[in-house]
């Protein structure tokens, strides 16, 4: 069987991407599988690479080499090609693409117009986990708690920004979370301490979406748990993020390896319990299959908001979504092999409904 690896993409995570790529065909049973590296570049196209049959021994096999024209050329590792010629039987797709385009649902439903098994959270959970006003309203119909906040849609500002300064300080306090509703890796997120920074925060996040929402600043402690399964739902231990910086943005996320990761979190008993049921619960209403990594934020009473649910966590084998998972004792290899199990799951079964 082939697995045909998608990588890259046109999101500010293309580089983590390819990350995450290397390490799953380093771990891939190649014993069972063949692998058909898929390169997404950053402007959106598709370059097909080789056809691997063994494990490489660096990622760069991965950082692929073409010629502009499209023509095969001697010396190039890939080549151009429309994304749906990527289709063939007897594959499975596992997009490793983090953020819009890749982790919102649109590569998704791309491989279900193409009919082919893929890896993963389908359409509609992608795009709702992507999507953090939707997500919002989905863990409010099912009471989970969260942080209080305020969808801001650029049309409604636009038209009357004193109301929307108004309701957001009748709501909540400064300091204010601002985001776009439709991003990842922190990028256009703001963190405002009066009206000015509200403003211009808000005029960042309509850089990348035209939906925004501002939400309750919080001193927390941020915890993580992973989520594994389709209709049988399994979950880890939680694990914790340990920031030097209060806010986790894009440069201690990727850049100033500010990052630590405490696994277990060392947190309460119930907690851990509570942050469980919570993830679980919210995936399943969420519609999740295969994986996702569920955040919370975790205040110093020990109180749990649930932050978002990532449909395609960081998954290099230093990630802190495969580490979780390790650490109930299933091993990167076997969880690569799990997904597989569970793309293929997925697809019998929505095929097989009338
Ligand atoms: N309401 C909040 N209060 C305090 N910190 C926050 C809040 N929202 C976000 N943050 C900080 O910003 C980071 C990124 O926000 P998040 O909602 O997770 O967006 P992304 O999808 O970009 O990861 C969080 O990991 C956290 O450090
Ligand atoms: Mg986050």
């Amino acid at each position: 069987m082939k697995i045909i690896l998608l990588y890259g993409g046109k999101s500010p995570e293309h580089d983590v991407a390819i990350l995450s790529a290397f390490s799953v065909i380093s771990a891939v049973y190649f014993d069972y599988y063949q692998v058909q590296l898929v390169y997404i570049d950053k402007t959106g196209q598709w370059v097909k690479g080789p056809l691997l049959t063994e494990a490489p021994e660096t990622d760069e096999v991965l950082r692929l080499t073409w010629d502009t024209t499209g023509n095969v050329v001697e010396g190039f590792s890939g080549k151009v090609i429309a994304a749906g010629d990527i289709k063939e039987d007897n594959a499975i797709v596992f997009p490793v693409l983090h953020g819009p385009n890749g982790e919102d649902g649109t590569i998704q439903g791309f491989l279900e117009t193409l009919d082919m098994p893929y890896i993963g959270a389908g359409v509609m959970t992608s795009a709702c986990a992507m999507d953090k006003i939707m997500t919002k309203y989905i863990l409010q119909a099912a009471g989970i708690p969260q942080v209080p906040f305020v969808p801001v849609l650029k049309n409604q500002w636009k038209e009357n920004p004193k109301q929307i300064f108004d309701k957001c300080e009748g709501t909540l306090l400064y300091p204010m979370f601002i985001k776009p509703a439709n991003m990842g890796s922190s990028v256009g997120i703001t963190r405002a301490e009066n009206r000015e920074e509200l403003q211009n925060a808000l005029q960042e996040a309509y850089r990348y979406d035209s939906r925004a929402l501002v939400e309750q600043g919080i001193d927390a402690r941020e915890i993580e748990v992973a989520v594994l399964g389709n209709d049988d739902v399994r979950t880890t231990l939680p694990g914790e993020v340990v920031k030097e910086v209060a806010f986790y943005d894009y440069n201690a996320k990727y850049i100033d390896n500010t990052i630590q990761m405490a696994i277990p979190a060392d947190v309460p008993e119930d907690v851990m319990q509570k942050a469980r049921e919570y993830a679980k619960l919210a995936y399943t209403m969420l519609g999740g299959t295969g994986l996702s990594r569920c955040d919370f934020f975790l205040t110093n009473k020990n109180e749990l908001f649930l932050n978002e649910l990532n449909t395609m966590p960081g998954f290099t084998e230093f990630s802190m979504y495969p580490l979780l998972w390790e650490n109930m004792g299933l091993k990167y290899g076997d969880l690569i092999e799990e997904l597989i199990q569970l793309g293929m799951k997925r697809y019998e079964q929505q095929a097989a409904f009338e």
